[in-house]
This record gives C-alpha cells, sequence and structure tokens, in this order.
C-alpha cells in the first residue's frame, strides 16, 4: 500500500500543497546538511497551516525544530504581527532551519531556540512569552508525557496542542513494546486522558512517510 499512499498524497499535493522553492529548498538544504528526511510531509505541513489558520493562532510554539520544514509551513498562517518560536536541541539542526526560514523570508516572525526543550520551556512563562495559541510537539517521543504537561501550563482556554508520530505504524497498541518512543507515546495518551482541563483525538493516518498519526488536543479549562 505504501506506494498507493504516496501516489495519493503526490495527487492531493497538486491541488492543495504544489510544489513551492521555499519549502522545497528546506528540504534540499536539510539532505544537503545530512539531516534525517523525518519531517512532516507537505501534505501534513498544509493541514497544520490550515488548523493554525483555523485557530486564527497569533502565537505558535513548536517543540522539536529540525530543519524548520513543519516550521515555515506554521509560520505561514500567522497574521501579522505573528509569531512562532521553535525549540531544537541540535545547534546544526538550528542553523539550517534558521537559514530555510530566513530564505522562506520568515525570519522576523519566527525564533529558533537552541537546547533541549525541558530546558528552554520554563524560560517561555518566565520571559511572558506564553501562553500560546496553538502548539506542535515533534521532538523525542520518550519525553512527550513531560511536552504535553508544559504545553497544557503554556496554553489558554482555547489553545490546540497537536503531536506527531503517535501511531507509530500501528506499535502504539503493544503495551508490553521495548521501544521506548512507543512507551512515551503510551504515557503522553494516558497523560492526556487523565486531563479533565482538556479534550483530544487522535487521528490514523496514511501517506508518503508511511502509517502514523497526529493527536489534536483542545484545551478547553482554566489554567
Ligand atoms: N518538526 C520537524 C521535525 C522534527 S524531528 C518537521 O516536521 O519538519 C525532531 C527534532 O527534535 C530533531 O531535530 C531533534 O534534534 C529534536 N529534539 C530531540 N530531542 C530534543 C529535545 N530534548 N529538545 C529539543 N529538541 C529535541
Ligand atoms: C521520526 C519521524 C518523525 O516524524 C519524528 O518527529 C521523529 C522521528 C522517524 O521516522 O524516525
Ligand atoms: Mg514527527
Amino acid at each position: 500500500m505504501q506506494e498507493k499512499w504516496k501516489e495519493v498524497d503526490r495527487y492531493i499535493n497538486t491541488f492543495f500543497a504544489p510544489s513551492d522553492s521555499s519549502l522545497d529548498g528546506a528540504l534540499q538544504a536539510s539532505e544537503a546538511a545530512g539531516l534525517p528526511a523525518i519531517n512532516v510531509t507537505a501534505t501534513q505541513g498544509k493541514l497544520l497551516m490550515l488548523l493554525a489558520q483555523i485557530r486564527q493562532a497569533r502565537s505558535i510554539l513548536e517543540i522539536g525544530t529540525l530543519g524548520g520544514y513543519s516550521t515555515i509551513w506554521l509560520a505561514r498562517a500567522l497574521p501579522p504581527g505573528g509569531r512562532l518560536i521553535t525549540l531544537e536541541m541540535d545547534p546544526k539542526n538550528a542553523a539550517v532551519a534558521e537559514s530555510n526560514i530566513a530564505l522562506a523570508g520568515l525570519s522576523g516572525f519566527v525564533e529558533v531556540r537552541i537546547g533541549r526543550a525541558l530546558d528552554t520551556l520554563p524560560a517561555l512563562a518566565a520571559e511572558g512569552r506564553a501562553p500560546f495559541d496553538l502548539i506542535f510537539i515533534d521532538a523525542d517521543k520518550p519525553t512527550y508525557p513531560e511536552y504535553f504537561t508544559w504545553a497544557v501550563r503554556l496554553s489558554h482556554r482555547g489553545t490546540l496542542i497537536v503531536a506527531d508520530n503517535v501511531v507509530r505504524n500501528g506499535a502504539v497498541i503493544d503495551p508490553a513494546s521495548p521501544d521506548p518512543n512507543v512507551q512515551g507515546v503510551r504515557r503522553f495518551l494516558e497523560r492526556i486522558a487523565a486531563e479533565p482541563r482538556v479534550t483530544a483525538a487522535v487521528i490514523q493516518t496514511v501517506g508518503s512517510k508511511g502509517y502514523d498519526g497526529f493527536a489534536l488536543i483542545l484545551v478547553t479549562g482554566d489554567q
């Protein structure tokens, strides 16, 4: 089925995510710099942009930048004066992302912060950068439960939290999985379900990156 999923993504993208020199250039520069091709797909990037537009997000937080591909999609949803902060542990990835974001004409909207996200997240609250209207979680999976707790802390009523890679080719259903990524995602989903201030859905996805899924979490309660 993988080849069919890829072909359908390609067909969908001819209408809704046509090739674009900034986005294509970001992927080319990322590959040339040796970054892994684990960015969201174009189809998914367009969905992220659309979600930010539906939410009318003026402030966006991303956890896990890589080469800035998803960052560019999300930042394009911002209105004039909007801001996106993206957190990246690896300075090399951050440098590639900074360059890609600049070439996309988005430097004025986007700040890349280098460091382990659990170290850089506390500063956002302390600096008064929170609350965010949309938060995209896409960094190391074993830390997803802690990222969820931080995301809720940095939210207001109406914030949309989106998390990537929560189905993992179906591996997520195995409670005995030895994979720390699977265990991280399972604890993440359990924590969401136990949090009364949010309501959530998980949607399974197929496409050019295979079979995976997004968690969509709406903050409904007061913080
Ligand atoms: N959102 C990107 C893909 C992110 S891949 C896109 O779709 O285009 C995950 C990224 O998270 C990698 O760049 C990795 O270096 C970063 N990362 C992993 N652990 C991290 C941590 N503890 N803190 C911050 N970033 C981390
Ligand atoms: C992988 C994919 C992702 O979307 C991600 O955020 C991290 C890793 C992977 O395929 O390894
Ligand atoms: Mg991902």
